[in-house]
């Protein structure tokens, strides 16, 4: 099974391309950050009116059939081709369409769906909040949570009083971490671990692949309540209810249970603060036992501050929706939290993941 979704580079290249931080901004690459949300929606109207699919099945379609296969009219039906076109998504001779090489390789693949629930949350999650992304950098706090109804004190608190929001949350969570997880189950030795604690664990995606490829490892997911209950289901559907238990519970108020030589934070110190952050690897360390490790795994940028530009595009999010802190953290951010944990520097491990996702993991022992 392929989970990674081909090099992005060639789609952008085909269509003069956003600008990358590698080469001097010319006003071309000025013009696509201006309209960047623009581009989105031609991606996000593409994938939701299954435009990809359509000519992945029926490829050289005219415009004139592709309008009457999606129902649309044919103004409507200009507009979707010129963008899908000129962005680089579709390729036309003789007014005749096809998918680009990049999308079509990428639909025949499981990663296909997990790309599709990612633009999903970037339309019903993440979008709106962002209109206060100015006011978060501001106050230095995430404004844009104000856009989500209900009274929980982040994102996450307010998930299940939006139904809809969640369940396209939990979609796209497992998705994401679908998309670089095999790098982790790869990559992490777990050989030597008995019991995970998987802190902030979601759905259980990540537990679930890591007790898949080590049969001797039990995990506890800690979670908020109001999430259990789909943690749970997720579990019980892999079969796996024997070896993975909920915990409910808060992370920052509660101790962290004992028993576990390892502790997994997945997508979860990009949340946070660095002072909050801390302080959960310094609870980790203290629930760890000598020769103990924490696992860091979510997108990093790099030290440099410059990139990479996925890192940075995603990091308005966390700057303006799910909690009061939060980026895309560079890897000696991390490294710094952990040495104030109390964890050896001298044992701190960098493992840089392939992909179009800027995915990594820290491992760092006790
Ligand atoms: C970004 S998601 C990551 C989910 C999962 N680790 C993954 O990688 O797919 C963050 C998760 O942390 C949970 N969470 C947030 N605050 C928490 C807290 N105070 N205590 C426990 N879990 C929390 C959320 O409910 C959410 O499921």
């Amino acid at each position: 099974m392929t989970l990674n979704a081909p090099d992005l580079s060639p789609l952008t290249a085909a269509a003069g391309g956003p600008p990358t931080g590698r080469t001097p901004l010319d006003m071309d690459g000025l013009a696509w950050i201006l309209f960047g949300h623009a581009a989105f929606q031609y991606l996000n109207a593409a994938c939701e009116l299954n435009l990809y699919e359509l000519l992945e099945a029926k490829p050289g379609l005219t415009g004139e059939e592709i309008g009457a296969e999606l129902g649309l009219a044919e103004r409507a039906t200009d507009i979707l081709l010129l963008g899908a076109a000129s962005l680089g998504t579709l390729t036309v001779q003789d007014g005749r369409y096809q998918v680009a090489a990049v999308l079509s390789d990428l639909v025949k693949t499981p990663d296909w769906q997990r790309f599709k629930d990612t633009v999903a949350f970037e339309q019903y999650v993440v979008y709106e909040g962002q209109l206060d992304f100015t006011e978060s950098l501001r106050t230095n706090s995430n404004v844009g949570l104000r856009r989500v109804r209900g009274t929980g004190r982040d994102l996450y608190h307010r998930l299940s009083e939006n139904p809809h929001m969640e369940s396209v949350f939990y979609k796209y969570m497992r998705s994401w971490s679908e998309l670089a997880n095999q790098h982790l189950v790869e990559k992490l030795d777990l050989s030597g671990s008995r019991r995970l604690l998987d802190c902030g664990g979601g759905d259980a995606v990540n537990s679930i692949a890591l007790t898949q490829a080590n049969p001797h490892l039990s995990a506890t997911i800690l979670e908020i309540a109001a999430t259990a209950p789909i943690t749970e289901k997720k579990i019980e559907e892999a079969g796996l209810s024997d070896r993975i238990d909920v915990k409910p519970g808060d992370m920052h108020a509660d101790e962290f249970p004992t028993g576990y030589d390892t502790v997994m934070f997945a997508h979860q110190l990009v949340i946070w603060t660095p002072e909050e952050n801390t302080a959960l690897l310094r609870k980790a360390y203290e629930t760890l036992p000598e020769g103990g490790r924490v696992i860091i795994f979510n997108s990093m940028s790099n030290d440099e501050g410059d990139g990479p530009v996925v890192a940075a595009l995603d990091s308005v999010y966390f700057a303006a929706l799910p909690a009061e802190g939060g980026m895309i953290y560079p890897w000696k951010t991390y490294e710094e939290s952990l040495r104030k944990a109390g964890f050896d520097e001298s044992a701190f491990e960098r493992i840089e993941f392939p992909g179009w996702t800027p995915h990594g993991v820290i491992i760092a022992t006790r």
